[in-house]
């Protein structure tokens, strides 16, 4: 059950979307002004590759095609995320559920009191592809454009001084990928919470603080 976020004072909000589409961007402004957690399950999976614990080993050549890792892998390790301690007050979840099975498994974890909103950030695939080939990221996940947000610093990080690189999976072959993956197994994951609720819709064309700004819209409508 969706309830009206309104009437909550927790704050579990999930970000919808294609790759490339600025949930990542988003969830982040969204976690500073609740106060709560950005959960991202792209990160933890590059986090424990870069780490190579037995979960990444298993993720590296899977997010390198741009498949999607396997449910039961994904789904345990963010239901053990959402437990912790600092999660409690809520959370803003992205990159997760992309599967109607993990939209199953986050349901029957949560029960009845379920999420306060769920938002589609919408991007056209020519602007996603622009927005992909130009990010460049660095090893702690600062995430920068060429063009539309670029570092102070150059090819550095200008928050950890880190070199900045294109993903892995940015590359052209495996966007395209990416982006099959999203249409196949992730677009169905829409209408799960459409049918459970309401989906709220943003353009998420244009600058990222006009698109904040229609996300706070929608939360307070
Ligand atoms: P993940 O890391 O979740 O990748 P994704 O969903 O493809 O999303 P992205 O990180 O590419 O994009 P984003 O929407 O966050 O955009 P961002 O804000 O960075 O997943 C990676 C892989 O991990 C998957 O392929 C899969 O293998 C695996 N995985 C993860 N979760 C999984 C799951 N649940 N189940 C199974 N496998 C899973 O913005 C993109 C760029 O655009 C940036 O450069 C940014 O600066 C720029 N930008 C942002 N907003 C704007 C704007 N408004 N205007 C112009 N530029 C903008």
């Amino acid at each position: 059950m969706i309830d009206p976020l309104g009437n909550a004072s927790r704050r579990r909000i999930l970000l919808l979307g294609p790759p490339g589409a600025g949930k990542g961007t988003q969830a982040k402004r969204l976690a500073r002004k609740f106060g709560v957690p950005h959960i991202a399950t792209g990160d933890m999976l590059r986090s424990a590759v870069a780490a190579k614990t037995d979960l990444g080993n298993r993720a590296a050549s899977i997010m390198a095609r741009g498949d999607l890792v396997p449910d039961d892998l994904v789904i345990d390790m963010l239901l053990e995320r959402i437990s912790n301690a600092d999660a409690a007050p809520g959370f803003i979840l992205d990159g997760f559920p992309r599967t109607d099975a993990q939209a199953e498994a986050l349901s029957s974890e949560l029960g009845s009191e379920g999420l306060d909103a769920v938002i589609f950030v919408d991007v056209a695939e020519d602007e996603i592809v622009r927005r992909i080939s130009g990010r460049r990221t660095c090893p702690a996940g600062h995430v920068y454009h060429v063009t539309d947000k670029p570092s102070r610093d150059g090819d550095y990080c200008e928050v950890d001084g880190n070199e900045l690189a294109l993903r892995p999976d940015d590359a052209e072959g495996v966007v395209r990928n990416r982006l099959a993956v999203y249409r196949s197994q992730t677009e169905p994951v829409i209408d799960f919470y459409a049918k459970a609720g309401s989906v709220l819709h943003v353009n998420g064309l244009g600058d990222p603080n006009e698109i904040s700004g229609l996300i706070h819209e929608v939360l307070a409508a």
